[in-house]
């Protein structure tokens, strides 16, 4: 197992959109479960009346049907937290996957015209963009993290932890990682894995681990074993449901990675519309957002390897927790969009 090094606060650097590897079939992609949250429909049925007509031929290229989305999320003055964070990003996003795009091809084809049947599957995804508001993640059923693609539905949260970013800027094995060699971490936990993306990430940032997932949600395991099954990684994780680390017996790992959740009462109530067709299990963290992550901190020592270390992402909790646990020597740390949401500590600190 790798020695976990201390090193000092840095800020994460960009890391790099990497090619698909894996396909994320529509057609196979087991069903969603309705009714996750309220949903609020009946603004939507009025929003798609309202909506602007466009006439054939007006929009011609990717370019003109960006724009056009981009124009229609400001007036409808949408949210943009699930993946991406702009309307431009979100408006190229939508179009590139409904034309069969990756995202980093959008630059290649944005001249492009598209087909009289193309130009109707786009302007009926960008209507319910807006008249819906459900994030674009559920309306094509895939989020990009680091440029890998799962599979998404409204049984689990969409992606967007910050621990994939910091997997690849701080787990590297080079000058200021956390660990001294990736390859030789053997084993992690996932502890509430969603749809299982931070799972998949860790496996290839680690190569030589076994992993085991942990979510309590039965609905989300169906997705994560879906994304498990797309990138043939059965043999390497173990999904396993139950509450934090109830169903991990006296294991221990290397690595406990954790996006739990941490919503507080406050930003439970200041949710946009989008939030609310994800599963509030996958928000809420009790009255002040940290009922798990005190329990994660209390007990994360008993499963870790001497050498090994926790890394935990939280939210804006940083001063209640350094109020809660005054003595442990959290290390946060920072990536392009956070700063000091996710914390590490090696488990001789614990
Ligand atoms: C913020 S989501 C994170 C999902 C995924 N890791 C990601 O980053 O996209 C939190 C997850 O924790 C799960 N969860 C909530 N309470 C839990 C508990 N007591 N034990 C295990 N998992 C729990 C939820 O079902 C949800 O999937």
């Amino acid at each position: 197992m790798a020695k976990m090094k201390k090193s000092k606060m840095a800020r994460a650097k960009t890391t790099k959109a990497t090619t698909a590897k894996a396909k994320v079939g529509k057609a196979k992609a087991p069903k969603a479960k309705a009714g996750q949250a309220a949903k609020p429909a009946a603004k939507s049925r009025e929003a798609a009346a309202a909506f602007p007509k466009v006439a054939p031929g007006e929009l011609r290229t990717l370019f003109d049907f960006v724009r056009y989305a981009v124009s229609r999320f400001a007036e409808a003055d949408l949210a943009f937290a699930h993946g991406t964070t702009d309307p431009v990003a979100e408006a190229a996003f939508l179009v590139c996957d409904t034309l069969n795009l990756h995202p980093d091809q959008f630059d290649i084809f944005a001249m492009a015209r598209v087909t009289a049947a193309e130009a109707e599957q786009l302007l009926e995804v960008i209507q319910r963009r807006v008249t819906t508001r459900k994030p674009a993640a559920y309306l094509v059923n895939k989020a990009y993290m680091l440029g890998l693609p799962f599979y998404i539905d409204e049984r689990v949260i969409v992606p967007r932890s910050f621990i994939g970013e910091i997997l690849g800027s701080h787990f590297d094995g080079g000058d200021g990682s956390l660990i001294e060699d990736p390859e030789a971490v053997e084993s992690v936990l996932d502890l509430c894995t969603g749809s299982g993306c931070l799972a998949v990430l860790a496996s290839q940032r680690f190569p030589n681990a076994r992993i085991d997932a942990v979510d309590l949600s039965p609905d989300a395991l169906e997705v994560a074993a879906h994304n498990i099954d797309i990138y043939q990684l059965d043999d390497r994780v173990t999904l396993l449901q139950g509450d934090l680390f109830a169903p991990l017996g006296d294991a221990r790992y290397d690595l406990i990675i954790s996006n739990p959740p941490y919503v507080d009462d406050e930003g439970m109530d200041d949710l946009p519309d989008e939030c609310r067709y994800e599963p509030e299990l996958a928000f809420y963290g009790g009255a002040d957002g940290l009922d798990l992550v005190r329990r994660i901190l209390a007990e994360a020592k008993q499963h870790l390897t001497p050498q090994g270390g926790l890394l935990c992402e939280i939210g804006r909790g940083r001063d209640n927790i350094e109020a809660a646990f005054p003595d442990l020597p959290l290390l946060w740390l920072d990536t392009e969009e956070s700063e000091a949401e996710v914390f590490w500590i090696a488990a001789v600190d614990l």
